[in-house]
This record gives C-alpha cells, sequence and structure tokens, in this order.
C-alpha cells in the first residue's frame, strides 16, 4: 500500500494542532467528543498533548445509504454522550468528506445546549464538500483518494495502521 502521509508527519501536525487548542481554550476545561470509531487513534493521540482540563466522550455516527433510506441521512447514536450543557465542545472526526457528519453533529450537539463547539479532523479530502462547514482544526488536506490507517478503515480493517495509507 502507497504511503500518503508517514507516522512522523502526522505526529509532528497533530501536536501543532494540540498547541493551536491549548492556546486558544487558554485552561478554560474542553470535553472532547470523539466520533466512533475513525477518530480513535487521532483524538487518544491528539488529548495526551492537551494542556488543558479534558473530559472525553464518544458518539456514534452512521450515514444510511441503503436503498429504504434518504440518502445523507445520519443516525447519531448519543448513549454514550454525557450532559453536554453549558460546556466547551471539541468535536473529533478522522475525516471530512462530504461533510454530512460534521455538519449534523455540530447542530445536534448546539441543539443539547453546549457553550461553544470546535471542530477538529485528521484530514479533509478535496473536491468532494457537500456541507458548507469550515472544520477549526484540520491536519491535512488530501486528494480524492480511498485512505486508510490512524483510524480509518475499510470494512473495519486497517485502522491500526500507524500511518495513512492510499488504499484506491
Ligand atoms: P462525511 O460525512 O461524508 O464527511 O464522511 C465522513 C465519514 O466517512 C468519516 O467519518 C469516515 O468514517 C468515512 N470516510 C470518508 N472518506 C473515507 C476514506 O477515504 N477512508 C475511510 N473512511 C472514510
Ligand atoms: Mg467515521
Amino acid at each position: 500500500m502507497k504511503t500518503l502521509i508517514d507516522e512522523e508527519t502526522i505526529k509532528k501536525r497533530v501536536t501543532e494542532i494540540a498547541k493551536l487548542i491549548s492556546a486558544e481554550f487558554n485552561g478554560q476545561p474542553i470535553t472532547v467528543v470523539a466520533v466512533l470509531t475513525g477518530a480513535l487513534i487521532f483524538v487518544s493521540d491528539l488529548v495526551r498533548l492537551l494542556n488543558l482540563p479534558v473530559r472525553i466522550c464518544f458518539v456514534r455516527a452512521s450515514s444510511y445509504r441503503g436503498e429504504t433510506t434518504v440518502p445523507g441521512d445520519l443516525n447519531i447514536d448519543s448513549s454514550m454522550l454525557p450532559d453536554i450543557q453549558g460546556r466547551n465542545i471539541l468535536l473529533v472526526d478522522d475525516i471530512l468528506d462530504s461533510g454530512h457528519t460534521l455538519s449534523k453533529l455540530t447542530s445536534y450537539l448546539k441543539e443539547k445546549g453546549c457553550k461553544n463547539i470546535r471542530t477538529a479532523v485528521l484530514l479533509r479530502k478535496i473536491g468532494r464538500q457537500e456541507h458548507p462547514i469550515e472544520p477549526d482544526y484540520c491536519g491535512f488536506e488530501i486528494p480524492d483518494k480511498f485512505v486508510v490507517g490512524y483510524g480509518l478503515d475499510y470494512n473495519d480493517e486497517y485502522r491500526n495502521l500507524p500511518f495513512i495509507g492510499d488504499l484506491s
């Protein structure tokens, strides 16, 4: 498999992003909401570099793309989410593709009464976005390829690769 982004490059960039987030929140406590399962590796590296009081929780989001459902519907499983009223939220996902997941989850968390919300993604695919959402923190912009590793999967495989590989 072709390596698109190597381990060392990811590490450097995650460190930079953690510094920016720590500077923005400046000691205020944050609640990190990670999108399962893809954000697993990114979030665990990121939170260990944050110089802030951090809570971590998870949400699961899955797109329905079957025949019987409206394309683009997003199923949100928030059973692992605590009460986020009045909290500073950092929503973390592996990749922004169409932007559907991030934009739906952002609205959802706002409805739940969080104080403010920032978004962080490791990757952003160029030329695929359908929803007008700008991530506040983005690791890397990548071309329209199917990528795996560092949390990203194909049929639940490859998540454990320490680099981002191009599977297409
Ligand atoms: P969006 O809602 O279209 O932005 O899609 C985001 C979700 O699609 C991500 O959380 C990933 O789970 C998945 N995804 C999009 N592109 C890729 C890819 O290249 N490899 C693996 N998963 C991907
Ligand atoms: Mg995902």
